[in-house]
């Protein structure tokens, strides 16, 4: 796994399915939560990350809008994103697309500029400071009414065009797609891209909806599709990208364990599938900690690792001219590797 580990790490990858608000390391929330005078808890970084036990998306949406809590300067929105680009830059991500939720934040008050502001100028210092490239995705919360996701993009207009896309988050069971069909298509009107959690936890249908209602450029999870089959052949079919997050998944309960995770099955129904972190500092485990335990549950190699890290740059909401030379990159380091180490070297499972 050793070489596989490494060449995981410098694989030039792509993650798109993120939450800014899943980044918050314990450390940094203390930090921000003793700055901006917010009340917690739990009595010491050790002990929230104790607290990371979850039976379910809602237990830990309970937790994660906790967290949301100590954020509330444009300062701290500027470290939250500034800290997780730092580190996806040290995994080897060369394109991070990244979900924000302002909802929690604007109705304890936090002026939208302070959310936005920081966040994209992250984003922007990220790309001059390292050469990352990130794109921030404005995530509505499907818990809250549609009128609440209009006010939403009202509020974010000003930034129209330094947003990368919009997105739907939050407690999925009891809030189908179908809620936001008239957001979307305004969104959709606006020439904005969009994707839509689908499929994590609520049934087949959720994700059939997200593609036909709202017509979506990305289904997030989307594991479930494959109850249906036939909606699996259809989005197989046209190629339709899903941001798979298969330790999240196994955090949640979704799944029993990763060996039990349906990434492969999947694969071999012909979706195009990209691995994802979703909350890495709440899971403690980052886009590359995914592949490696993906390496390994299910014994990929080095091409089909690279597959998956193509499939990501081109799901990227990124130029051709912007790609291109991600893509090349990655098929230079698969060539190298091969070159290097009989193939039979090359699996997740391989000196294990
Ligand atoms: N927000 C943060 N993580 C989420 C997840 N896994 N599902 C839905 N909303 C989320
Ligand atoms: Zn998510």
């Amino acid at each position: 796994m050793t070489n596989l580990s490494a060449f995981i790490g410098q694989l030039p990858k792509a993650e798109l399915h993120v939450h800014l608000e899943g980044c918050l390391e314990a450390e940094l929330l203390f930090e921000l939560a003793e700055r901006n005078d917010v009340a917690l808890p739990w009595r010491s970084a050790a002990a929230l990350r104790a607290a990371y036990q979850f039976d379910d998306l809602q237990s830990f949406l309970a937790l994660y809008f906790q967290g949301c809590q100590v954020l509330r300067r444009e300062q701290d929105f500027y470290q939250l994103t500034r800290d997780y680009l730092a580190r996806a830059h040290a995994d080897g991500v060369v394109r991070a697309e990244c979900f924000l939720g302002p909802q929690s934040f604007t109705e304890q008050g936090v002026p939208i500029q302070a959310v936005i502001e920081g966040t994209l100028r992250a984003m922007a210092d990220a790309e001059r400071e390292d050469g990352i490239s990130a794109g921030l995705l404005v995530s509505a919360h499907r818990h809250r009414s549609e009128a609440d996701a209009f006010a939403l993009l009202d509020s974010v207009l000003p930034w129209a065009d330094q947003l990368a896309g919009f997105g739907l988050g939050g407690a999925e069971v009891g809030n189908p797609p179908e809620k936001f069909t008239r957001y979307f298509a305004e969104l959709h009107r606006l020439g904005q891209a969009t994707t839509a959690h689908a499929g994590e936890e609520g049934p087949a249908d959720y994700v059939r909806q997200a593609v036909e209602l709202l017509g979506v450029d990305r289904i997030d999870h989307g594991i479930r599709a494959l109850d249906d089959p036939q909606l699996t052949a259809e989005l197989a079919q046209a190629k339709m990208p899903f941001t798979v997050c298969p330790i999240s998944n196994v955090k949640l309960q979704g799944v029993e364990s990763l060996a039990q995770h349906p990434l492969p099955r999947m694969l071999a129904a012909g979706l195009t599938v990209t691995l994802n972190s979703d909350d890495p500092a709440y899971f403690e485990s980052s886009l590359a900690d995914n592949y490696r335990q993906c390496a390994q549950a299910f014994d990929l190699d080095a091409a089909a690792l690279a597959g998956l890290a193509a499939a990501s740059l081109r799901a990227a909401f990124l130029s051709d001219e912007q790609r291109e030379p991600h893509l090349s990159e990655l098929a230079a380091q698969l060539a190298a590797v091969r070159a290097a180490a009989p193939a039979e070297q090359q699996s997740g499972r391989a000196g294990a």
